[in-house]
């Protein structure tokens, strides 16, 4: 049976979720909104309009839209000033081989991600050739857990669901992945990400074997 193994990017590929983290705590900052590590998790996967949705939420500040628009500006400016120097050298522990070994046996890969900065970051740590299929934030309409960035990854791939197997570090993703039948595999803290089918704290914790596994199935 064909497979598909589709990986998100932020906080699995790269460790952008760090930077995002530091962008949205500069604006909950600003507006006075208390945004800790735990509010943090809500936000990983999440939309970046949805993202401030929920700092807003927190801090039970209502705003204009003209306010919000002008702080999602911000809060990517900020975010894309922490990429200009990125390379190959911020791909996370144990993706290459992995993506590598993937490629060495014929499988088909696809990218599933909320970010609308996907690409450019997929360029600058040269990994997109890798990448068979790219779904973005700029194709999709409904933010995970709706599973539609990762049904259609699937579908560009010529996988059912039921083949496909999803890496995420998010708890929206992981019901994503879930939500679309799809196999989920947790990249991160075992106790947050508890819906995932297989949980790895990173990918060096995976081993050849396993994806070989996952092949076969
Ligand atoms: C990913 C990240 C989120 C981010 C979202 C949108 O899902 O985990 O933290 O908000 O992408 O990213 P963008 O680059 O479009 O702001
Ligand atoms: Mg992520």
């Amino acid at each position: 049976t064909k497979k598909a193994f589709i990986f998100d990017l932020d906080g699995v590929i790269v460790d952008t979720a760090k930077y995002h983290y530091l962008a949205w705590q500069k604006i909950a900052n600003e507006l006075n909104i208390e945004f800790t590590h735990e509010h943090n998790e809500l936000l990983k996967g999440v939309s970046r309009v949805r993202s401030l949705d929920i700092i807003l939420e927190l801090g039970k500040v209502t705003a204009s839209q003209e306010d919000k628009n002008r702080w999602l500006v911000q809060k990517n400016e900020d975010y894309l000033s922490y990429l200009v120097d990125m390379d190959e050298s911020e791909i996370l522990p144990g993706v290459f081989p992995i993506l590598k070994f993937l490629k060495e046996n014929n499988q088909p890969i696809a990218l599933g991600s909320a970010s609308k900065n996907a690409r450019p970051i997929l360029e600058k740590t040269g990994l997109l050739s890798y990448f068979d299929a790219v779904v973005d934030g700029n194709d999709v309409t409904n933010a995970k857990p709706d599973p539609e960035v990762f049904l259609m990854a699937a579908k560009l791939l010529n996988a059912t669901p039921e083949n496909s197997i999803v890496f995420e570090d998010s708890v929206a993703g992981v019901q994503a992945a879930n939500i679309g039948n799809m196999t989920s595999i947790g990249i991160g803290d075992a106790s947050t990400l508890h819906e995932a089918k297989h949980i790895f704290k990173d990918f060096t914790a995976i081993d050849t074997h396993f994806i070989e596994e996952l092949i076969k199935e």
